[in-house]
């Protein structure tokens, strides 16, 4: 049997919340569904963050409310403090990912936090999604580089996971927000982070910003992580991250992972078409080189 790699589509809220085009509750919906047919089994379908500081998800408990739940895929909700943990809580988010970050200059701006206080708030947060007995995740932003301070110790990386392991997170992602990762960089810093947190599930967030997101996302498969973010279309960025471009696609992953005899449980040439269909609906091209080439062979 092939080895499973799981994609986490991160398209309906990483993708959308930067994207200069509007799209209506019912169009994300849409997105949502297309990406369910395409065989998505987890995605991030929404964010409960202040609708001043990122207007495009304002309506996420709308969109909670109108997915069809008959269908398998988990949707994940993005929460980064106490109020937006409960508004996950009530749209009945079946995951809640809360943001952690690593530098104090990014973290000031998109969350008023550092990277201590982000530690601080989620030890705060934590039981309200084990008292709801909602699986708790975290991804750490700037992993890997703050567009204002620069480097990032991977020191700090351990610190925080070491926290987050303790307040029973589930899985945590190393999250590259604005794509300045190298796989050298990335192997690096998964030996440091599992040596904090053992036990602990590690998922990988590459923006494609600087051309190497899919080199990032095979050195993090060969480091054995299992769990990756991706967004159809290639399609994202991030409000508070100057020049941040889309994360890496879902098709050109899902491509280069099942060529070399991967499994992902999604269907490429559907996720090419949605991609496609996305083209139409936001109103510019994306970035995939799928969407583009197509597979191959036919
Ligand atoms: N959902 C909705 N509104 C929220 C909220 C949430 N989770 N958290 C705070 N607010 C509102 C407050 O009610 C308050 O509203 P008011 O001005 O009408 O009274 C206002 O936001 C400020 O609240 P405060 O607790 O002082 O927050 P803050 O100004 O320190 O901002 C965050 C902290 C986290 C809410 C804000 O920085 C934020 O939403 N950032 C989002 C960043 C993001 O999503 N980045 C991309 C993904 S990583
Ligand atoms: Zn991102």
């Amino acid at each position: 049997m092939a080895y499973l790699i799981q994609i986490v589509e991160v398209g309906p809220r990483d993708g959308l919340q930067n994207d200069p085009a509007d799209l209506s509750t019912a169009q994300k919906l849409e997105f949502i569904s297309r990406l369910e047919e395409c065989g998505v089994t987890r995605m991030e379908s929404g964010s409960f963050v202040s609708p001043k500081a990122v207007p495009k998800m304002a309506d996420s408990a709308e969109v909670f409310a109108g997915l069809d739940r008959t269908r398998a895929a988990r949707h994940i909700a993005l929460a980064l403090n106490e109020k937006g943990m409960r508004r996950a809580i009530d749209a009945k988010a079946d995951e809640i990912n809360f943001v952690l970050v690593a530098g104090e200059g990014f973290g000031r701006r998109n969350q008023g936090m550092s990277p201590e206080e982000s530690a601080d708030m989620l030890e705060r947060c934590a039981p309200l999604a084990h008292e709801a007995g909602i699986p708790l995740a975290a991804t750490i932003s700037v992993a890997f580089g703050d567009p204002y301070d620069g480097e990032v110790s991977p020191a700090v990386l351990a610190r925080l996971a070491a926290r987050a392991d303790k307040l029973g997170v589930s899985e945590l992602a190393l999250g590259d927000t604005i794509g300045v990762a190298t796989p050298w960089d990335v192997r690096d810093r998964l030996t440091e982070v599992r040596e904090a947190a053992p036990e602990m599930t590690l998922r990988m967030h590459f923006h494609d910003t600087r051309g190497a997101a899919l080199a990032n996302v095979h050195a993090a498969v060969e480091a054995g992580v299992d769990v990756i973010d991706a967004s159809c279309g290639g399609i994202g960025g991030c409000p508070f991250a100057p020049a941040a471009t889309g994360n890496v696609a879902t098709e050109d992953v899902v491509y280069m992972l099942e060529r070399a005899g991967f499994e992902t449980g999604i269907d490429l040439s559907k996720m090419i078409a949605t991609a496609k269909w996305l083209e139409i609906v936001l109103g510019h091209p994306v970035a995939s080189s799928l969407s583009k080439a197509g597979g191959f062979p036919d």
